[in-house]
């Protein structure tokens, strides 16, 4: 009984000490340093050489953290992106919910905010395999069933925003994530992914879909747009491929450029495979943009959280300097006329989907508070050239 108290006294004092009382020594137990406060950057997108866009993805229709209801969120699109893109309301399952139906007020409110802040919009996106209406899900038909029913997808979507808002919708992501990750056959390029679209009418699909979209919009710029095709060779290799086979086809199928999504992560893909891999994506004379940029800090390559509980100053200084390296390289590696821009999937870490898979991610250029963090400078720097 009478040793008890000066043991519980002697714990406290050493648990006091292990936390940090005593102003941050090196002991393993010490909290570590949060990034300090940063100076904002008065206008990002106003730093890009040549007026090349730099865009955001923003929840819109009935999300909780929308951009139409949030001040804080509208301030940081106000003051730092030319460009905004739908984070999910102008993908199928939300324009196009029955097969005689169409939903476009949500996408219309968006838009009719970003033409009042003077924004282009990139339009996000026409033929997925993830995100599709249950009637779309489940469709049955012929070949040439399968093909009407794409094409008044298409044409029906990119002519309702080319109509209403000549000019606002600049580009669109056509098709997205068409490619496997794996080269099952070896041959140096993955494959196809098996979706509805290939089952339905065959792998002239994405073709068929660029031809339909270019006729419905002429002016508006048709991306090709996937992720990991700075990580996995023989995935780029597909896709120049396959924009090699448009350019060669009797009548060349109108493609007017490639989407790098740039999921990524501090120290994956390295910095040298993502700036040869924006390369060669150039080299192919098309337009590039990197479209759904984000950076995980606390997430292993399998996916598994890590063991941050919040973002220490240590690792926001390297994820400044890997949003540094990402954004100088693009600029290196793509030529002024072929920058379609680099684009950031969300406002805030808050909002980023990079949390579905770990709650601990603090991916993106704002923090939950929706203060800039580190990582907004080294963007800035990045385009800056410092
Ligand atoms: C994500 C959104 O961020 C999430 O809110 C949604 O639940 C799933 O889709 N590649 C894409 C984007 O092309 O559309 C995805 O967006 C992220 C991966």
């Amino acid at each position: 009984m009478k040793l008890r108290i000066p043991i519980i006294a002697a714990l406290i004092v050493v648990l006091l000490t292990a936390c940090g009382g005593s102003g941050g020594g090196g002991g393993g137990l010490a909290a570590p340093e949060p990034p300090p406060p940063v100076a904002d950057v008065p206008n990002l997108y106003a730093l890009a050489p040549g007026n090349m866009p730099v865009g955001v993805a923003v929840p819109a229709g009935g999300a909780s953290n929308s951009v139409l209801t949030s001040m804080p969120r509208q301030t940081i699109v106000d003051d730092h992106f030319s460009q905004i893109t739908a984070e999910n309301i102008m993908k199928p399952s939300f324009l196009h919910p029955g097969a005689n139906s169409y939903f476009f007020d949500d996408a219309d409110a968006l838009i009719d905010y970003a033409v009042s802040q003077g924004k282009t919009v990139h339009g996000h996106v026409l033929i997925w395999h993830q995100q599709l209406p249950a009637w779309m899900q489940n469709f049955s038909g012929n070949a040439t069933e399968w093909t009407n029913m794409m094409e008044n997808h298409v044409d029906t979507i990119v002519r309702h925003f080319a109509v209403r808002n000549p000019g606002v919708v600049v580009s669109w992501d056509v098709v997205n994530e068409a490619f496997t990750d794996s080269d099952a056959n070896m041959d140096g390029m993955t494959e196809l992914r098996d979706t509805i679209w290939l089952q339905g009418i065959g792998p002239d699909y994405i073709a068929d879909a660029f031809r339909t979209a270019k006729a419905a919009d002429f002016d508006a710029d048709l991306y090709y747009n996937d992720y990991n095709l700075a990580g996995i060779p023989e995935k780029l290799a597909a896709v120049l491929d396959m924009v090699d086979q448009f350019a060669n086809d009797p009548n060349p199928v109108p493609i007017d450029g490639i989407g790098f999504q740039m999921h990524v992560s501090l120290d994956w893909p390295p910095i040298g495979d993502i700036a040869s891999a924006l390369a060669a994506a150039a080299a192919t004379g098309l337009k590039v943009r990197i479209s759904e940029l984000d950076v995980t800090v606390n997430t292993d390559s399998a996916g598994n959280p890590g063991p941050l509980t919040q973002l220490t100053a240590a690792v926001a200084a390297q994820q400044q300097q890997r949003y540094h390296d990402i954004v100088s390289a693009y600029l290196d590696a793509v030529p002024a006329a072929q920058r379609g821009g680099i684009a950031v999937w969300g406002i805030a870490d808050v909002d980023s989907w990079r949390r579905n898979n770990n709650p601990d991610e603090w991916p993106l250029l704002f923090d939950d508070q929706f203060q800039p963090k580190p990582a907004l400078q080294g963007f800035a720097d990045g385009l800056t050239g410092n």
